[in-house]
């Protein structure tokens, strides 16, 4: 009896041995070697070759095989053994060679890199006179799920590329070819089309007809037309006696209650301002420039790095807000309650769709002293977006030009 059992055992170790041998070998090829490990539960139970089978493969359970199919890439297949039968319908699945967690082959993540970095330049380097003004300082892989966009293409991802002569990202998609065993990227149109060179900011003022400019690049070469105006309401909620947008209202209420809830008593110094309400600040700035002997043009320039031009300013939109505390009489800087206010506001105005117009350091961009205390609505999306990947970098009016979406 124990003989018998035996011989069974013999038996059916041999007929699994001969027949993943002749099916593992079909894709194996000759002399690689393939780690099998039961799905779900990636410890390898044993290291096989076309000639070795551990015998303690279990009947239904399904085994994965990681290993190279004759070229470069990695495959994974699963086998199943059922009435001492592999399965036929095995899945071969070709494993892009970025993802390193499940790549086993020739190349790693750094030389991977490496060959996009190539074939970048390649791409820059095809079309000189489309490119010449382009800088890549850096660039970030986004890697997705993988899509089979043909029997030979592979969509893995796209690659961010920051163009450092316009402070923006920009995408490409990542396809892997199988036959050629190399990158591609697609999606050049799309990527030509924002090239920053179309947007850069031109000498003139650059008129607008935007009916709804809330994205519109007001900045010092991006003027709103005399007669913009949008629908504005008291903002009776909160104090300072101010007009601001109806529209985006609810989100300056938002900030508020935050602010509050935070301990900062806000406040709203200035919010909407009309054309020829920016004309009459823009006047008693330059008349208290002359204040101190200075010519009309000397005072205009001087009072123009902290009060834009009637058109100019990003208060006609109605989006707009001059935020401190009530604690400090008005927008001091040396005041304690603002100083922490500012922080604060610094770090969370954009989970309300606020971004800070004019950042610490970005004077000689944006033309206009640092006001930690002026803020912009552009929408929780696009704010956050602005916060996370460019404060810091850039500055948010030349992050709209860019976005184009006026
Ligand atoms: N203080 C900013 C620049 C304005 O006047 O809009
Ligand atoms: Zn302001």
């Amino acid at each position: 009896m124990r003989n018998l059992k035996k011989t069974v055992r013999a038996v059916f170790a041999l007929t699994v041995l001969i027949i993943l041998s002749i099916i593992v070998g079909s894709f194996i090829g000759s002399e690689l070697s393939y780690r099998v490990t039961p799905e779900y539960d990636y410890s390898p139970i044993s290291y096989t070759t076309t000639t070795l089978i551990d015998p303690n493969f279990i009947e239904g359970k399904i085994y994965v095989a990681e290993g190279q199919d004759g070229s470069d890439l990695q495959v994974t297949k699963r086998l199943v053994i059922k009435d001492l039968k592999i399965q036929t319908s095995f899945e071969t699945i070709h494993t892009d060679p970025i993802n390193e967690v499940v790549f086993l082959g020739k190349l790693s993540k750094s030389e991977v890199i490496e060959r996009l970095q190539d074939n970048l330049k390649n791409l820059f380097s095809e079309d000189k006179e489309k490119y010449q003004n382009l800088t890549i300082e850096d660039f970030s892989f986004n890697l997705s799920e993988r899509t089979n966009l043909s029997s030979n293409t592979l969509s893995i991802g796209n690659i961010d590329v920051f163009m450092g002569n316009c402070n923006f990202y920009n995408s490409l998609k990542l396809n892997y070819l199988l036959s050629l065993k190399n990158y591609e990227f697609s999606g050049i149109p799309e990527f030509e089309n924002s090239l920053c060179e179309k947007y850069k900011v031109p000498d003139e003022p650059f008129p607008t007809n935007c009916t709804d400019c809330t994205y519109y690049p007001v900045d010092k070469t991006h003027p709103l037309s005399r007669d913009y105006a949008i629908e504005v309401i008291n903002a009776d909620g909160i104090p300072g006696g101010q007009k601001f947008s109806k529209a985006a209202y609810g989100h300056l209420l938002d900030l508020y209650s935050a602010a509050v809830a935070a301990g900062h008593n806000m406040r709203l110094t200035s919010a909407y301002r009309s054309y020829t309400d920016q004309e009459e600040v823009y006047e008693a700035w330059v008349q208290y420039e002359m204040g101190f002997g200075k010519s009309r043009a000397q005072a205009e320039s001087d009072a123009n790095t902290y009060s834009a031009l009637p058109g100019f300013s990003e208060h006609q939109l109605g989006t707009t807000a001059d935020i401190s505390s009530l604690d400090c009489i008005g927008i001091e800087t040396v005041c304690a309650a603002n100083e922490s206010f500012w922080l604060w506001l610094k770090d969370h105005a954009h989970e309300y769709g606020f971004v800070m117009s004019y950042p610490f350091g970005k004077d000689e961009l944006t033309g206009y002293i640092h006001e930690p205390w002026h803020y912009r609505f552009i929408g929780i999306e696009l704010a956050t977006e602005y916060k996370t990947k460019y404060y810091g970098r850039s500055y948010p009016a030349e992050f709209l030009r860019n976005k184009k979406l006026y």
